[in-house]
């Protein structure tokens, strides 16, 4: 399955993917790594992956979100992505891109949602005193952060611990079901349950 990974930044969970993915026989090829920011990191270790890639900035869109997610859609179409794993990339999608890709489009959130949508989910956690966290991967839907879930792992918050502490230990989880859950998604082990044919139906 041709599969374009987004980021907005260092990378790590798509090289996590990238590294998943070149073992015999897993059913994601990564066919494309999109950065919505042309200094994103992740930029060059795709590219040294020998996998291509394309930036498709957002900050001249300003507040057009439409627009930018047409330009990032046009891209996608271009190396016949059929589907998308967000990792990392910061910006909102609106109904235009989620619905194009209902089924096909799976984010990682480094919570254990329900709990902690949204940004700075370690200083949160902290902040909350709860004693367990960690990191879910679920299919993207309109609302940030709450479509079904795939896959997640937990973690215990220790004592002490500070933010970077409890996000390098969740980071370490990320890394392992994020691959784990493009396998299952992408080999058809696992669908959206409301999409559950989109990756067999041909694009629309
Ligand atoms: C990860 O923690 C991911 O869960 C969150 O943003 C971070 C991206 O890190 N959405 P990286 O770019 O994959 O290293």
């Amino acid at each position: 399955v041709k599969t374009a990974i987004l980021i907005s930044g260092r990378g790590s969970n798509m090289v996590a993917l990238l590294e998943a993915a070149r073992a015999p026989g897993f059913p994601a090829e990564i066919a494309l790594v999109l950065a919505n920011k042309a200094d994103a990191g992740g930029l060059a270790l795709a590219a040294a992956a020998g996998v291509p890639t394309a930036v498709v900035e957002s900050r001249p869109f300003g507040r057009d979100r439409a627009a930018h997610e047409a330009a990032v859609q046009a891209v996608l179409e271009a190396h016949g992505i059929r589907l998308v794993c967000l990792a990392g990339y910061m910006r909102l999608l609106t109904p235009f891109l989620v619905g194009r890709w209902a089924g096909r489009m799976l984010n990682i959130h480094p919570s254990l949602l329900p709990a902690f949508p949204g940004l700075d989910t370690h200083a949160r956690a902290l902040a909350a005193g709860v004693r367990l966290h960690g990191c879910t991967v679920h299919w993207v839907t309109e609302e940030m952060d709450a479509g079904p879930i795939l896959a997640q792992a937990a973690v215990p918050v220790l004592p002490g611990d500070t933010e970077a502490a409890l996000a390098a230990r969740v980071l370490a989880q990320e890394h392992r079901i994020y691959p784990e859950a493009l396998r299952v998604a992408a080999g058809g082990a696992a669908a959206h349950p409301d999409h559950s044919a989109a990756l067999t139906n041909p694009l629309p």
